[in-house]
Order: C-alpha cells, then structure tokens, then sequence
C-alpha cells in the first residue's frame, strides 16, 4: 500500500504539515490583522487540540500511507509548550522533520530543537529594515531578534536553512535586493512568495501582488536551476554574481499539478488544499476509538477523492466563503 496513493488527478500523497498551534507571536498584517486576531479572538481552547501523543499516531499512519516528509508549522510552532519533546517522538520515524518559524524564539529552542532530531528549518522574515519589519509584522520583535534566531539555527545544525519572505506591493518591494544581499552569499535559500488570497482577512487584492515575473525583474536573475523534486514550490535562479534565489510564484504561475502536501490542523482536521474550507476532522474519530487501520481508510478514502487545484482556477473560485486562515493551518 505504502506510496501507491493517488488523489483524482493522479498525485500522490508524499508530504504532511502539521499544524501544532493556531497562534501566533507576531501579527503580520497579510496574515493575522490586529483587528481580527485580538483578545477576543476564538482560537482553540487546549483540550481541542492535539496532543503530542496523538500527533505522533497520525504521523505514523500518514508515513505508512507514503508521506516522506513532515513539516511543523503555526500560527508559530515555537509557542507550543515542549515541543521538542515532540520533535524527539517524530524523528524516530525516520522520515525529514522540517519547521516554518518566525525565528526570534530560536535563540532559546534551537540546541533543543536539533538534540531533539529536527532536521531543518525554514524562516519567515519579510525585511531588513527595522520600521519596515515592524509595520508587516506588528509587534515588539525585531529584525536582530530574527537574525539571532538565524545564527541560533545555523550554529546547531539547522540547516540548510531557507528564509521565506511574502511580497506586498508598496510594503517591501524595496527590501527584495537588500534581502538578496544579505542572504544569497551564504549557504541559506531565499524565496520570494507571491502574495497570496488565504483566508478571508487579509483584504487581498491582485493589485497588491508583486509578481513572480517582476521579482525576477528586481533581482535581474539568471538561469533557472533543474529542482530537486517535482514537488518543490519553489523555482530556484541562479545569480550572476553568484548564490541563488527562490520564487514562489502561488499566484501567477501555479503548481497545482505537482502538489503532494497534506494539511493536518491543530485540532485534527486534514485538509487536502492551502484554500480549502472544510477538513476532515480525524482527531475526533481518533478520540471516539477508531483504530489506526480504520483512521487510514478515513485518510485514503479523502485523498482518492482529492481533486483540488484552487491556484490554477482561482479566478473561478475567487471569494469562496470561510476559507481557512494561514494562521491556522500554517504557509
Ligand atoms: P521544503 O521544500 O521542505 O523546504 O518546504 P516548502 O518550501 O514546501 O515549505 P515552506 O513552508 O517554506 O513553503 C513556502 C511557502 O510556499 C509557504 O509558506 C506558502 O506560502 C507556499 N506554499 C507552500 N505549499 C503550498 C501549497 O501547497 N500551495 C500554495 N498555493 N502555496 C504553498
Ligand atoms: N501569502 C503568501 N504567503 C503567506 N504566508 C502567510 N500568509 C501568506 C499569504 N497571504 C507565509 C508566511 C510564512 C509561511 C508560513 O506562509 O510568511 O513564511
Ligand atoms: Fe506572521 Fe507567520 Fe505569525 Fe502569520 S503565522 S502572523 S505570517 S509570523
Ligand atoms: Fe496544492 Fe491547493 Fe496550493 Fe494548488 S492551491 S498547490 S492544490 S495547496
């Protein structure tokens, strides 16, 4: 059984994100705005979300269903209380436990982190310059706090790290090759994300996204790099002064068709697409006794029927009511 399952478009079921909290340190503007996510917002109560026991079980029924690769995310993974002591249950699976961070809780988890057997990490990080940072970001946090989260990772074997940074029109264009330069010389991937429509609280407008053809305009790249896999999102450039860049072209050249990733929420959904808004609530047939064979055939039967592909005909679906939120799902 293992690796042979396929979704309705032929794609196979290859990597798991699992979301171990829907709240967040930092309030990016794109993703968590004030408003929204202020005190009175309803995030999950603690008994609703999985515990680390309960994470490891699904992980071990998604690794025999094919999945090669997990990745932690949030809202920020770091606020979830021990988590090491979770990464130390996963990396005896044997399969990549990657991270998506915001980074300024490194510089107190990353020896843990990497004793524990977290592989690599990837860091949110939107600018360099400090009022800039502070108005996407909007909270205390600093862009040196980041940067120390980045040695932090980088000292205990972190790596590669990759560096994620969403583009916004008129917010960060102009940190693009300041970015470039600070990173693309060292042994650390950065990309470039196309801005994009997830959730209903961000006010997207395709007017604020800075495409992928004009990022690569900015930074005036070279050839393209072959991927290492189909799957990966990013395409990868190569310098002409040397180093590299990733563009994550979500919106404007969408990849859909090579998309292996499942999404497993804090509180136990999976869900089969980043724009989806209905999952499939595994943790409460988890909880009622199901066993691992019949929480599989739940898992199989969801992603025989997947045929998600909301990047490729967004301008169909636009406005879809009660997307998920990014912070709840994780990137
Ligand atoms: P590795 O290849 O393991 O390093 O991971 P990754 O590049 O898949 O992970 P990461 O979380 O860093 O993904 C980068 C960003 O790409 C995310 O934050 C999202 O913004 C975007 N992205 C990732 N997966 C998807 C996807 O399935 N659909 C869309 N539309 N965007 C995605
Ligand atoms: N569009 C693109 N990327 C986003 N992220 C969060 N919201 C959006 C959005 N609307 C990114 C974060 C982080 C990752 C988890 O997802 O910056 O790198
Ligand atoms: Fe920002 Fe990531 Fe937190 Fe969203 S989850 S508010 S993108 S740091
Ligand atoms: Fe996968 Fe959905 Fe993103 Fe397309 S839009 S790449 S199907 S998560």
């Amino acid at each position: 059984m293992r690796g042979d399952l396929g979704d309705r478009l032929g794609r196979p079921l290859k990597d798991l994100r699992i979301s171990v909290t829907d709240r967040c340190n930092f309030r990016c503007r794109y993703c968590m705005p004030r408003e929204v996510f202020g005190k009175d917002f309803p995030f999950l109560e603690r008994g609703g979300i999985m515990s680390f026991e309960e994470i490891d079980r699904f992980a071990g029924i998604f690794i025999d269903l094919g999945v090669e690769k997990i990745r932690l995310t949030g809202g920020e993974p770091l606020l979830r209380k021990n988590l090491p002591d979770l990464i130390s249950m996963l990396s005896m699976r044997g399969v990549e436990i990657a991270m998506t961070t915001n980074g300024v809780l490194l510089p107190r988890y990353a020896p843990a982190l990497s004793a524990a057997g977290l592989d690599r990490v990837t860091v949110s990080l939107d600018a360099i310059d400090e009022s800039t940072f502070a108005s996407i970001t909007d909270s205390g946090h600093t862009v040196a706090s980041v940067m120390a989260g980045i040695e932090a990772a980088e000292s205990v074997g972190l790596g590669p790290i990759k560096i994620n940074t969403v583009v916004k029109k008129n917010s960060n264009e102009d940190e693009i090759l300041d970015l470039v330069e600070r990173f693309s010389n060292r042994d650390i991937a950065i990309r470039f994300i196309e801005y994009m429509d997830v959730g209903t609280t961000n006010g997207w407008s395709m007017e604020e996204v800075v495409t992928a053809e004009e990022i690569r305009s900015i930074i005036g790249v070279d050839e393209q790099i072959t991927p290492d896999k189909k799957s990966d999102v990013a395409k990868r450039y190569r310098l002409s002064k040397g180093g590299e860049v990733g563009v994550i072209s979500s919106v404007t050249e969408p990849f859909c068709g090579d998309c292996t990733r499942a999404r497993l929420s804090a509180d136990g959904r999976l869900f089969t697409c980043l724009f989806s808004s209905k999952g499939v609530d595994l943790l409460t047939m988890m909880r009622a006794g199901s066993t691992d064979k019949e929480l599989a055939k739940a898992i199989e039967t969801t992603w025989s029927n997947r045929e998600d592909r909301y990047s490729e005909i967004r301008s169909e679906q636009a406005n879809t009511p009660n997307r998920i939120e990014m912070s709840y799902i994780g990137g």
